[in-house]
């Protein structure tokens, strides 16, 4: 039986396009749930749109239209998204969708019943580009410390889920499961906030009607995030099917940005406890990805089209320069000099290049038959690494350094060529010398199409293709699939045009 891997991306507000930011998540998780298959495991990939809320309502309002049809335009960009990036999600969730409603209603009268709900009298700082409450303190010159927009001030009577009843919980949770929080900045910042003190937060709105009505009190819609952050449990049949629930929960990784860490590893921890549900088994918090030193705003003018990247960089090209090229964890700046410079020298040149040297000279001095690789040879070892460093890095999410030990392959094959000269040998007559150079490498080029599918899939694939192997790279099984000596035996080769062709600037 494959075990169950849970994986899940924030549901984005469809209040505007998706930009690179969004999709930085998106590709992360897919490289994961990509990986983890091949190991053979259950992956359930989920991602989707969080639909409800004062801003979807008073965006809607601006333009003369309802919430419903304001979501029901924008939200296809996002699904659009998962098809342009090669993405493998099992699931889009909508947080408007009937399964929702109901999967919410049902653990909010469960939470309700065991007493973590009350009604009472709230007056606060409202940011609605955040959907949150701050406290005077948190305010930088008066505004949201996130979008430095005015702040809105708010009397109302909610409910208030209490938070505040769930501090020693939280920390001794945090204390048992050092990996609940990652990278180790973002547990240290989670856990000095749950040091500081937890305040109780209300849960409902009576100001707005964009939502889910609270099922003892219908009056009160429910608190966009307190609905929201539900939908990772909606996905996987809370509600409706106990079982399939149990089976994939808790998630193995939620992967979210900086920004709605508090969200994840406090509240939410908080409200699944207060359910007596477990709570997440790993939240991971990356940075910002920044265009000229700002993060990108949905309205914002530094605004980058996944689209036009794609158009340009395919949707490898894409993956692979936020993948490799953007360290998972702190921010980063976003520089289309910089993707043309790295898609160039790694894609175009390194893994380009090898391909088509290997595939051409196999066809020209071995009549398109692959020769066997020999049982040892140099480029025994460079593999064996490459698959190591490939599973450590993505142990730790470190994507950068797992494809920079596939590309350290790619290199050690390149340098492998350069030293042996096949050319030479070939035209020496030496048959045999010849053969087994190209076998080794036509050898390492299988390990690199399997170990790169998660990163790059389209041109992993069109690889194994051309080496003549049968099924595609993610129908293989790790580890086994990375031993040395599996190799394209006496397949028949394919030259093909090149797989990344050069970006001339
Ligand atoms: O917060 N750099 O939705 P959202 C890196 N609906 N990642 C970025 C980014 C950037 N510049 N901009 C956005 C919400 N992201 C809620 C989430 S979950 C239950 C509810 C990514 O549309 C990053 O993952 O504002 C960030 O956390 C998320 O998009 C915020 O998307
Ligand atoms: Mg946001």
């Amino acid at each position: 039986m494959p075990e169950p891997f849970y994986v899940t991306t924030p549901i984005y507000y469809p209040n505007d396009v998706p930009h690179i930011g969004h999709a930085y998540t998106s590709v992360a998780a897919d490289a994961l749930a990509r990986w983890r298959r091949l190991w053979g495991d259950d992956v359930v990939f989920l991602t989707g749109t969080d639909e409800h809320g004062l801003k979807m309502q008073r965006t809607a309002e601006a333009e003369g239209i309802t919430p419903q049809e304001l979501v029901d335009r924008t939200s296809p960009a996002f699904r659009e998204l998962t098809t342009l990036l090669d993405l493998t999600n099992t699931d889009f969730i909508r947080t408007t969708e009937p399964r929702h409603y109901e999967a919410v209603r049902q653990f909010l009268q469960v939470v309700y019943d065991n007493g973590y709900i009350e009604l009472s009298t709230y007056e606060g700082l409202y940011c609605v580009a955040c959907e949150a409450y701050y406290g005077e303190d948190e305010l930088v010159d008066g505004n949201c410390p996130i979008h430095k927009t005015p702040i809105e001030h708010v009397t109302e009577e909610n409910y208030f889920f209490q938070l505040s009843r769930f501090e020693d919980r939280l920390l001794q949770h945090y204390a048992e499961n050092p990996e609940a929080v990652q990278p180790d900045t973002r547990r240290n910042e989670v856990l000095g906030f749950i040091k500081q003190g937890l305040r109780d937060f209300s849960m409902s709105r009576t100001s707005l009607t964009w939502g889910i009505p609270l099922p003892w009190d219908p009056k009160h819609v429910t608190y966009v995030w307190f609905d929201a952050l539900f939908n990772y449990c909606t996905a996987i049949g809370y509600g409706t099917d106990r079982e399939r629930f149990d089976r994939y929960w808790p998630v193995d990784y939620h992967l979210i940005g900086k920004d709605i860490l508090r969200f994840h590893a406090v509240y939410w921890p908080a409200m699944l406890m207060a359910g007596g549900e477990a709570p997440p088994k790993r939240v991971f918090a990356h940075g910002f990805l920044l265009v000229g030193g700002e993060k990108m705003a949905k309205s914002g003018s530094n605004q980058v089209a996944p689209a036009d990247l794609v158009a340009e960089f395919g949707s490898d090209g894409y993956r692979y320069h936020f993948l490799a090229d953007q360290r998972f964890g702190p921010d980063g700046d976003f520089s289309h000099e910089a993707m043309v410079a790295r898609y160039n020298a790694d894609l175009a040149n390194n893994f380009g290049n090898l391909a088509s040297r290997v595939l051409n000279m196999a066809v020209s001095y071995c009549g398109g038959i692959a020769p066997a690789e020999r049982v040892s040879g140099p480029l025994v070892a460079a593999c064996a690494q490459a698959f190591e460093g490939a599973r450590d890095g993505m142990d730790k999410l470190d994507y950068a350094s797992a494809t920079s030990a596939v590309w350290d392959l790619i290199r050690a094959a390149n340098s492998f060529i350069e030293d042996s000269e096949p050319w030479k040998l070939n035209k020496a007559g030496d048959a045999d010398a010849t053969a087994a150079v190209l076998g080794d490498c036509l050898e390492a080029l299988r390990v690199v199409a399997l170990l790169a599918s998660p990163f790059i899939p389209r041109a992993a694939t069109e690889l194994w293709c051309r080496l003549g192997l049968d099924g595609s790279p993610e129908d293989q099984r790790l580890p086994d699939a990375a031993a040395w000596g599996l190799g394209p035996i006496s397949t028949t080769l394919d030259k093909g045009t090149p797989l990344f062709p050069r970006i001339e600037t």
